[in-house]
């Protein structure tokens, strides 16, 4: 099944995975949150009726046990981190349209209607089954109050999921050697019955959806191998009290509440719900999205695309609902290199940066544009500086500044001119870029359009030197300025979605009436208002001392928190880039970047040209600390690159050295200068590759 472009006639619903309830949000959600908020903002720029919904996650053991353990009630204690949830995303601009909790009526009626349904439908049973116990705590076992083996990889593992290994699911009773994280004592196994759903007989179904699935390929890869390897019935109620009753129990305490995996995805549907009831159904139909034609896309992290992709659309399917279009699974976060870790303090918190007084704008175009909704993105105070005060700031802010200054000087304003038609041309094809980037999940080619855009502009009002036209050819230097207006214009309209606050100003500034938000891609054509005032400046650059100083805060505590006991070190990555996944007890994560789980065909390896190469010069590049720009003879030609190693290697002795270099990177410039090709090196000291034999400058690496 193939889908139409978007923007299509149907409204779409774009969802983020649900935060867990229960602990201080980092760069890890954020990146998330922001790119699946940017994502529905750029779905309504090119004309898609679009709704972003999402809510916190208030169920299971990821909430009860982090209560238990502060000794609170788990209702109060997840409600507390669920208002200061919503407090923290506007401030980073994610603007959800409805943002609900799991706990609540709306949430609780559709979980147990929708449940229902699925029996009455025949599609779920009974069955004894064996759970852990704790004698000692008087207490069943479910989920995260046991610990012990992966039976697929032998990995340390909780009771509901390989979270350090292979990051399957796991069944109640399948983890090896179960001690309670209650006492510490090993488990007991108890018989029970428990309700089970019945995936297996949703195998055809799941392979026709996936094979229709639009986002990203892993989303579509990994259930693939799942439904071949063969699917098991998955178990949906536990020996808990927190929770949603499974329908009929009357709650008597030795009751049944559902598996919180069931009643969380439905909070999709519950918040698009209270978005209809609130806004009315002319203005937004949730039944139309979930029971009809909809667009539904969910942005998640890459270690619930088993919940996403298997058990959800199964249970859409069972009960008679509409089915993902897409689903993209975003990629790692790394601090400084490395795995980032809550129990290290290896972590941006979202506090800490905007206490810190940065713009939230900037984080969202670092994350956005570095990330995208797919790739792992590494986060250094030095790298996020290099962006900003490069892409941002001298290449957008500049342009905007430049441009709107001297318009506002010698023209008060736009200039009496109609735009030139290359210059017409050349934002549309900026439209169509973005429109494009759209389409394929492509977060990345959004902020590339723009700041090529920016870039574009740049190089215009150099050429062209209004400066010295104003006074022998007048309608010249008019016509150049009055393309430069709308430029800039043209790439605030397509920041909005990465950089909502700031293309709002510059919006105001152009003397435009309304909100950039509610602007589509074709107003980036529309002239600006004759006059307006004085412009201001929009980004600031990020001083060195700064940045200095943030990475040896940084780096101070991690070491703290390593001094706090916490010193086992066996290989945990923490990703949990959908949610508040923060119970105590996790382990410290290995320093070494996790392995990627996601296989690529030779094909797409043929891809890279990889060559080997001679460095032939290496000199600094003035006005940036760590850039080097070296000549790379690859046998067919030298190859100018630029390459972040000027600290850590004495640039005279490069000559001469051989290397191994990627021919056919995109080129970038930094700096003012072009890189053409990326030099391929290990490790935070940039230890450079080479070839161990007497391979010859310009051969293929294969
Ligand atoms: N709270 C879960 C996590 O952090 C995500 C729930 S997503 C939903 O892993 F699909 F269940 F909503
Ligand atoms: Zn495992």
């Amino acid at each position: 099944m193939s889908h139409d472009e978007f923007p299509t006639e149907n409204p779409a619903v774009v969802t983020c995975g649900l935060p867990y309830a229960n602990g201080d949000l980092h760069i890890g959600h954020l990146r998330g949150y922001i790119g699946a908020d940017a994502f529905s903002r750029a779905l309504e720029t090119i004309g898609q009726e679009t709704a972003y919904v999402c809510g916190s996650d208030m169920h299971g053991t990821p909430v009860a046990v982090n209560a238990d353990q502060q000794g609170v009630d788990p209702e109060e204690f997840a409600l507390e981190w669920h208002e200061q949830y919503e407090e923290t995303f506007p401030q980073f601009n994610v603007e959800f349209d409805n943002y609900g909790h799991t706990h609540d009526e709306t949430n609780t009626e559709l979980t147990q209607e929708i449940v229902r349904t699925l029996d009455e439908e025949g599609y779920i049973y009974e069955k004894e089954i064996q759970v852990a116990y704790d004698p000692e705590a008087d207490q069943y076992l479910p989920d995260r109050y046991v610990e012990g083996t992966c039976p697929y990889c032998g990995a340390k593992a909780r009771g509901d999921e390989c979270d350090e290994g292979c990051q399957r699911h796991l069944e109640p009773g399948e983890v090896e050697d179960p001690t309670s994280t209650i006492t510490g004592n090993s488990a007991e196994y108890r018989e029970r019955t428990h309700k089970f759903f019945e995936v297996s007989e949703f195998a055809d179904f799941l392979t026709d959806f996936l094979d229709g699935l639009e986002g990203t390929s892993n989303a579509r890869n990994q259930p693939r191998q799942w439904i071949e390897d063969g699917l098991q019935d998955w178990c949906i109620t536990r020996d808990m009290d927190w929770g949603i009753d499974y329908p009929g129990e009357d709650g008597d305490g030795d009751d049944l509440v559902l598996y919180v995996w069931v009643d969380a995805p439905i909070e999709y549907i519950a918040s698009s719900k209270q978005y209809s009831e609130r806004v009315g159904t002319d203005e937004f139909d949730w039944e139309q999205v979930w029971k009809g034609d909809g667009e539904i896309m969910h942005i998640i992290g890459r270690d619930i695309i088993q919940h996403h992709t298997i058990f959800w659309p199964a249970m859409l399917e069972g009960a008679g609902y509409n089915k993902p279009r897409g689903i993209a699974a975003t990629g790692f976060i790394t601090i400084n290199g490395k795995g980032l870790s809550t129990s290290r303090n290896r972590a941006i918190w979202a506090k800490e940066y905007l206490d810190e007084g940065f713009h939230p704008d900037l984080l969202r175009y670092y994350l956005t544009t570095t990330g995208g909704l797919q790739q792992d993105v590494d986060f250094s105070w030095e790298a996020f500086q290099e962006r900003v005060n490069g892409e941002l700031v001298g290449t957008v802010g500049n342009f905007w500044y430049r441009s709107l200054l001297f318009a506002y000087r010698n023209y008060e304003g736009t200039p009496d001119a109609d735009v030139s038609a290359a210059v017409r041309e050349r934002i549309e094809g900026a439209i169509g870029d973005v429109r494009e980037s759209v389409n394929d999940y492509d977060l990345r080619g959004i902020g590339q359009a723009a700041t090529q855009l920016a870039q574009f502009g740049n190089e215009y009002i150099q050429r062209n030197e209004p400066w010295k036209l104003t006074d022998d050819e007048p309608e010249k230097a008019a016509q150049v300025i009055r393309d430069c207006v709308q430029i800039a214009k043209a790439v605030g309209v397509l920041l909005e979605p990465i950089t909502p606050d700031k293309a709002q100003a510059l919006w105001e500034q152009l003397g435009e009436d309304g909100a950039v938000a509610d602007a589509h891609l074709e107003d980036a054509l529309e002239a600006p208002p004759r006059t307006f005032e004085e412009p201001g400046e929009l980004f600031g650059k990020i001083e060195d001392e700064r940045v200095a100083e943030l990475t040896e805060k940084l780096e101070e505590r991690v070491e703290a928190a390593s001094d706090d006991g916490d010193e086992s070190d066996d290989g945990e990555t923490e990703n949990d880039d959908t949610g508040a996944d923060e119970a105590e007890g996790m382990t410290d994560t290995d320093d070494l970047e996790s392995l990627s789980d996601e296989r690529i065909s030779f094909d797409d390896f043929q891809d890279l040209d990889v060559r080997v190469g001679r460095i032939e010069s290496a000199d600094g590049i003035e006005g940036a600390d760590d850039l080097a720009r070296l000549e790379v003879d690859i046998g067919f030609e030298t190859r100018q690159v630029v390459a972040g190693i000027k600290q850590l290697h004495d640039l005279d002795e490069l000559p001469g050295e051989k290397c191994v270099l990627l021919a056919n990177m995109e080129k970038a410039e930094l700096f003012g200068v072009e890189s053409n090709g990326m030099i391929l090196a290990a490790g935070e000291e940039a230890d450079l590759l080479t070839t161990h034999g007497d391979a010859a400058v310009g051969e293929k690496i294969r």
